[in-house]
């Protein structure tokens, strides 16, 4: 199986997964032959890329982190949670137990992969929908969690926070979420608002652990103090906010935004290292740099010799140097040992 970005995909390719649209629906089903028309309607959804099967990439596994139908129904209870929330007061305690049982899903799926590197392009088929995002951060900050060996209940917590870190959002002027420019300072100040918000939103109507909420309304501030809406720093600040405010760095960066097009994994966590200490608690930092895969498994990548290869293997600690097969020979090469490769680099990820 392999990666191809949509605006690649040809005719007669063979899906290796489902495809969900924006609200959790199946669009299109693994094994599916594309035709033009099925390849217009995924850009047009703005499905980002998607796996095909083919020959050349018949020994490549891509490992999912957390079943699809999880991600999915989790989008779903996401979306619903914040369209209630504006509206009449629904059975809270339903609203409350369906995204218990989703986390408590979320989890087993994270533990079972504890010793998986994190492949995030299985979380990236769409972006810049809220409620993808929330789920995405949920996600990766749980990878994380229970990457720094933190216990269930904690990884539990901060999948749930992930989950709900932006709900503030939906008491903020809608245009100002999505605004293409620089917002005023007043319009910043409002924006800001939404941790606060969030927070008091969630304690009064739920019942969720206290650290829960109080992740959502740290999920801004920075190690050292310069973040909002408390400044708190370092110790002051749950160990949970913390991994909640790299995760949620690490998602919207990656992700196409109003403001700006998608980053490469490996600019952003160029951009995290560079503040670990500053931004990002530096014990995250490293957890990060060790096991997201910047060149994630099944994506083709160009190396400094010209030729083009896809991704195979990733190795632990040694992220820029996966193990990779060429697209002509089909020849595996080891990055990180094969000493005819010293000099290989890869300088382009086709995503
Ligand atoms: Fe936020």
């Amino acid at each position: 199986m392999r990666y191809i970005p949509t605006n690649h995909l040809k005719k007669n390719m063979v899906l290796g997964q489902d495809i969900y649209d924006a609200t959790g629906m199946m669009l299109l089903s693994t094994h599916t032959i594309l035709s033009e028309e099925n390849i217009s309607y995924l850009a047009f959804l703005g499905v980002k890329g998607v796996y095909i099967d083919d020959a050349c990439s018949k020994t490549i596994e891509i490992k999912t982190l957390v079943r699809p139908e999880i991600e999915n129904t989790a989008v779903q209870a996401v979306h619903d949670m914040f369209t209630s929330a504006l509206g009449e007061q629904l059975d809270v305690s339903e609203e409350e137990r369906r995204i218990q049982r989703i986390v408590e899903e979320t989890v087993k799926d994270v533990l079972k992969n504890e010793q998986v590197m994190c492949n995030l392009i299985e979380l990236k088929t769409y972006d810049g929908y809220t409620y993808f995002h929330s789920v995405h951060v949920g996600i990766l900050a749980g990878i994380i969690a229970a990457k720094m060996h933190l216990g269930e209940d904690e990884i539990h917590d901060v999948i749930m926070a992930g989950f709900l870190h932006d709900m503030g959002k939906i008491f903020i002027d809608a245009d100002l979420i999505n605004a293409p420019r620089r917002l005023t300072e007043d319009e910043r100040v409002s924006m800001m608002e939404h941790p606060r918000r969030g927070y008091e939103f969630l304690t009064h109507r739920f019942h969720f652990p206290s650290r829960v909420n109080r992740a959502v309304l740290e999920h801004h501030e920075w190690y050292n103090g310069m973040g909002y809406p408390e400044h708190k720093r370092e110790n002051q600040l749950l160990n949970l906010a913390r991994i909640l405010k790299a995760a949620d760095v690490y998602d919207a960066m990656t992700s196409k935004r109003p403001y700006h097009q998608p980053y490469l994994p490996s600019e952003v966590m160029e951009y995290i290292m560079g503040r670990s200490g500053m931004e990002f608690d530096p014990r995250v930092v490293e957890v990060m740099a060790r096991e997201l895969c910047i060149y994630p498994v099944g994506c083709e990548i160009e190396l400094s010799n010209g030729k083009r290869a896809i991704v195979k293997e990733n190795h632990k600690g040694y992220v820029l140097r996966p193990t990779i097969q060429l697209l002509d020979t089909e020849n595996l090469i080891d990055l990180r040992a094969d000493r005819e490769a010293r000099n290989l680099t890869i300088v382009k990820l086709m995503m």
